[in-house]
């Protein structure tokens, strides 16, 4: 098993690209099965979670070759609609193949994806909207049996929760369905936007994605299309914690600003000087990091749930207190029991999380907890003292691609060992 070994305390410069969205793309890849023909995916991370999602489209007999960033995937050799266990459980975001697989053959059978490290991660949304759409779903020994021998019909659909995966996933269903689905209290974030960019390329009728209420008319059939996945505002919100936790200055290229509007008032805030034009967002952090006023998670355009552990591993090290609040998951401060153990002063009640900053965090042996827990320890080990090791990197290669690299080009200490 790789390991990270970081040496902290090394200031940091220079420019680093911010990656494409795993969590745009994950979506589109699903979508993906609902075309015809052709699509070329441009700006897709080659991360696990990724590489899972194109070994279930080879699974259902799509062609899919990577080349760099771009990945080329056809479809026309798509000739099952069960999805065996080995290849769901590895990434939550499989479960929007199920509408996919739906749409397209009107039949599914896979197994219920499980929880994970942040918390139970029920689906019951989506399966309540697919019910709603026409399908009939039996769920057997955590296998998930569904048909729609008539097809999909769209229908009204609100949210109880603006939950992004359940957005996703009727938008996918609904696309080829008879009639007009409207989804209200939808969530809003960019990644939504993005999929009904890919999706209305390929022929799809989808209005308002990014609002409220999303209207969808179904259409016949959809055929691929060429798209470039958007900027990773995590993984952009990241670099901006580790150059505020080591009062470094650097630039990020290739992102989009709008996309952190709930993110840089809250560096500008603890005392980081930030510029952003068009694609580019430069960050120039104080000596000392002034203390996050309060960090409430919520759906967007709120403070993103996914920034909340690398920007908690910034406020160790703030000069004054920092309260988080984690509204969206139940079980996501797995992280702070790490940061502790590199000297970080850190309570929690609950969803409530109180951070007393430290002059310094230790070097450690630390194991990471989940996917942005990770990516907390690599923040917090850039500005300990001394030598940090991190193990159980799998969870950070699920949604950060070579960020040792990034890093050590930066001019961090850090390697995989
Ligand atoms: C997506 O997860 C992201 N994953 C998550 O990113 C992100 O944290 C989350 O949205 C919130 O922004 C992908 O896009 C692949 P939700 P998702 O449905 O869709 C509850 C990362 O680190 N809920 O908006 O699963 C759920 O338990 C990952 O990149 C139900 O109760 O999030 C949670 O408490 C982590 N029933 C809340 O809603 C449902 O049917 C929000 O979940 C669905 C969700």
């Amino acid at each position: 098993m790789s390991k990270l070994l970081v040496t902290g305390r090394k200031k940091l410069s220079g420019e680093v690209s911010v990656q494409g969205a795993k969590n745009s793309a994950l979506p589109i890849l699903a979508a993906v099965l609902l075309t015809k023909g052709e699509s070329v995916i441009y700006n897709c991370p080659a991360l696990s979670d990724v590489e899972a999602s194109v070994n279930i489209l080879r699974y259902l007999g799509c062609k899919a070759e990577r080349s760099g960033q771009t990945l080329v995937i056809n479809t026309d050799g798509f000739n099952r609609s069960d999805i065996p266990d080995s290849l769901m459980c590895k990434t939550r975001s499989s479960i929007m193949f199920l509408g996919a697989v739906l749409a397209r053959s009107g039949k599914a059978k896979l197994s219920f994806p499980g929880g994970c490290e942040i918390g139970l991660r029920p689906i019951d949304m989506h399966l309540d909207a697919l019910s709603k759409l026409g399908a009939e779903i039996n769920e057997r020994h955590g296998c998930l049996e569904c048909s729609a021998p008539y097809g999909l019909r769209g229908n009204k659909i609100s949210l109880p929760f603006p939950s992004v995966g359940a957005t996703e996933h009727i938008i996918i269903a609904a696309c080829l369905s008879g009639g007009t689905t409207t989804l209200t209290n939808a969530a809003r974030e960019p990644e939504i936007v993005d999929l009904a960019d890919f999706l209305n390329a390929c022929g799809a009728k989808i209005y308002g994605a990014g609002e409220g209420v999303i209207v969808i008319d179904g259409v016949s059939s959809l055929s691929g299309c060429a798209h470039s996945v958007i900027p990773d505002r995590i993984v952009a919100a990241t670099f901006m914690s580790a150059a505020a936790a080591t009062g470094s200055s650097i630039v990020l290229g290739d992102l989009v600003p709008a996309h952190l509007g709930a993110v840089i008032p809250l560096f500008e805030d603890a005392g980081c000087k930030i510029k952003t034009e068009k694609c580019k967002l430069k960050i120039s952090a104080p000596k000392r990091l002034k203390p996050f006023r309060t960090v409430s998670t919520m759906p967007y355009p709120g403070f993103p749930t996914d920034a909340q552990a690398p920007v908690m591993a910034a406020a160790c090290v703030a000069g004054g207190t920092s309260f988080f609040i984690e509204n969206i998951f139940e079980n996501r401060f797995r992280h702070t029991r790490e940061l502790a153990r590199m000297g970080a002063k850190i309570m929690t009640e609950g969803r409530v999380c109180v951070v007393e900053g430290r002059d310094r965090l230790y070097g450690a042996k630390v194991e990471a907890t989940d996917l942005r827990g990770a990516a907390a320890l690599v923040v917090a080990a850039l500005c300990a003292e001394g030598q940090t090791t991190i193990g159980s990197l799998h969870y950070l290669e699920r949604g950060y691609e070579n960020l040792e690299l990034s890093l050590s080009s930066l001019g961090a200490d850090i390697k995989k060992i």
